[in-house]
């Protein structure tokens, strides 16, 4: 599924900032799998890079067999589009649509039949539990319910990598909670490989497979069977 090699990223400004020192990684298909580590030691960097959002300075970024790291802009938003979804800590929802058009959108964008568009945003409004939200405004919604759309709007496309960067960030246990066991059901019930970066040591244990980085390195790579606990 995914395939890091020799991955360097250096940002170059005033000073530049090796953000990503030589990360070697192999992540397989339905795997979900949770990255931890310091602040600034590279881990929404490195989600970047597997989303093709991003560029890495030197290495492999492959992803179902293509190198992204040597794909133009045009193709990588195209690999973007299809095949990966993404999930901020902070939503990051379109303040004016409603849920069902936030959830729409990239459907829109990947130029769907609207009646298509319809089926699916009702079906996956129906998977996190929103059914009767679907008319709202973001900001009509609480910081759970707005994950939950967020969520809602990354399984639209049936992407089979899903890149979550502190999905539980900004939301109290019980809301953390819940999106955890969402996601986990999303990679139980469609093997969408997740990668998740969490702070939280709790969120981490949900997954199979921790992977700790530091100053742009990895530091550690565990699989534990608590995975399908929590
Ligand atoms: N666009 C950028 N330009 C320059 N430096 C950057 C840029 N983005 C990130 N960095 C630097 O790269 C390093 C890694 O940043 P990154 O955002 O990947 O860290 P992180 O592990 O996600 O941290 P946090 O837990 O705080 O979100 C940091 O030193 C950061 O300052
Ligand atoms: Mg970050």
């Amino acid at each position: 599924m995914l395939n890091i090699h020799e991955v360097v990223k250096t940002y170059l400004g005033k000073t530049a900032v090796t953000a990503l020192a030589g990360i070697n990684l192999r992540i397989h298909p339905g795997e979900m799998v949770a990255v931890m580590g310091p602040s600034g030691s590279g881990k929404s960097t490195l989600l970047n890079l597997m989303g093709g959002l991003d560029v890495p300075t030197s290495g492999e970024v492959i992803v179902s067999g293509t190198d992204l790291a040597k794909e133009n802009e045009k193709e990588r938003s195209l690999f973007r589009r299809s095949k990966v979804s993404y999930i901020f800590q902070a939503y990051h929802l379109m303040p004016t649509l409603r849920v069902t058009q936030n959830i729409a959108l990239p459907l829109h964008l990947a130029g769907v039949h609207a009646r298509e568009i319809n089926l699916r945003v009702t079906r996956v409004l129906r998977e996190v539990g929103l059914e009767a939200r679907g008319e709202h405004l973001p900001d009509e919604l609480s910081g759970g319910e707005r994950q939950r759309v967020a969520i809602a709007r990354a399984l639209v496309t049936d992407a089979p990598l899903l890149l979550a960067d502190e999905p539980t960030g900004n939301l109290d246990t019980v809301r953390g909670e819940e999106i955890l066991q969402l996601l986990k059901k999303i990679n139980r019930e469609h093997g969408t490989t997740i990668v998740m970066v969490t702070h939280d040591h709790h969120a981490a244990s949900a997954c199979a497979r921790l992977i700790r980085l530091r100053d742009g390195k990895v530091e550690g790579d565990t699989a534990h069977d608590k995975g399908q606990g929590v």
